[in-house]
């Protein structure tokens, strides 16, 4: 038996220990505990207000939606302002920017080789190839680069967690051909809405926020000694390009649309119609650690 001030209480949490345990859970979790402990203290925290966090908590996790809390909450973007600062630091500037990756990549999408049709062959809103190179930071082609890419269908939806949509629909890995190009059909997608009259539309609406992305295309290049790249463009003249829920629009990734292209050359893709085009390359840096460059394996990684 014993009587603990809050003090004691929380040395106790932070030290009793049986075995070795892993020190940086352990470090981390006395610090977080911490903070805890003193945001309940000094924010007068009552018992009602802590349980019902607890369980909007448990209703976050049960519904899948965890990851969909860390981008509007800043968490995805510190971590790119970090790796930028890092990268700064090591002398380690040039290419294409980073951008979050999201919380919506699924691994292991399909497969083809330097140009596909990401919408499937369902014509669905204004039709829009994005074609360019992967190039290194000579300025050299990268053959065989692995453009992975995902985006939103016309609802804001992203297959594997929107209903009704099928496996892998919007998802595509293109590799580049010899001159390192790739190109792509879809259609110019729309922005994106965290999912309404959930957990986290609960807490985004408790903040006072908006929970709106502008219309963004996702990237992961992976090629053989660069590193690895997770980026997404931005789609020019969204409402909310200079306000996104999720703070991860960034100068040099807001492609320009060219209109009304011809469409001579691009019938492989189905193409008849004048149609909007954007050429964009992606600039990769070499890698200096093998992990950074992590092989195709790092596409097959099982997320979410
Ligand atoms: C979220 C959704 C996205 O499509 C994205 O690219 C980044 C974040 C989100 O819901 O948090
Ligand atoms: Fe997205």
């Amino acid at each position: 038996m014993a009587e603990y001030t809050q003090q004691q209480l929380l040395d106790l949490v932070n030290t009793v220990q049986v075995a070795p345990g892993n020190a940086r859970v352990r470090a981390l979790t006395q610090r977080i505990v911490s903070d805890l402990f003193k945001t309940i203290d000094e924010m007068d925290v009552s018992a009602d207000e802590f349980w019902s966090a607890v369980d909007w908590l448990s209703r976050l996790g049960a519904s899948g939606q965890t990851g969909l809390i860390t981008a509007g909450l800043g968490f995805d973007r510190l971590l790119d302002i970090r790796a930028d600062e890092a990268d700064q630091k090591a002398g380690r500037v040039g290419g294409t920017p980073r951008a979050i990756e999201g919380p919506l990549f699924v691994a292991g999408a399909p497969t083809a080789k330097a140009e596909v049709r990401v919408d499937e062959g369902e014509p669905r809103g204004e039709v829009f190839v994005m074609e360019g190179q992967v190039l290194d930071l000579a300025g050299q082609p990268v053959p065989h680069a692995m453009v992975d890419v995902w985006h939103a269908n016309e609802q804001g939806g992203y297959s594997h967690f929107f209903p009704g949509m099928k496996p892998y629909e919007l998802r595509r890995r293109i590799e580049t051909d010899a001159q390192g190009q790739y190109r792509f059909r879809t259609a110019l997608p729309p922005g994106y809405s965290i999912p309404p009259n959930s957990p986290t539309s609960e807490l985004f609406e408790a903040l006072g926020r908006h929970g709106h992305r502008p219309a963004h295309i996702h990237f992961l290049v992976v090629a053989p000694g660069k590193r690895t790249l997770t980026t997404q463009v931005n789609i020019p003249g969204d409402t909310y390009i200079d306000d996104d829920f999720a703070f991860a629009t960034r100068d040099g990734l807001v492609v320009e649309l060219e209109r009304d292209v011809a469409p001579a050359g691009y019938e492989s893709l189905g193409i008849t119609q004048p149609f909007v085009r954007s050429r964009f390359n992606f600039v990769l840096q070499n890698a200096v650690t093998e992990d950074e460059a992590l092989p195709l394996t790092r596409m097959e990684r099982v997320k979410a």
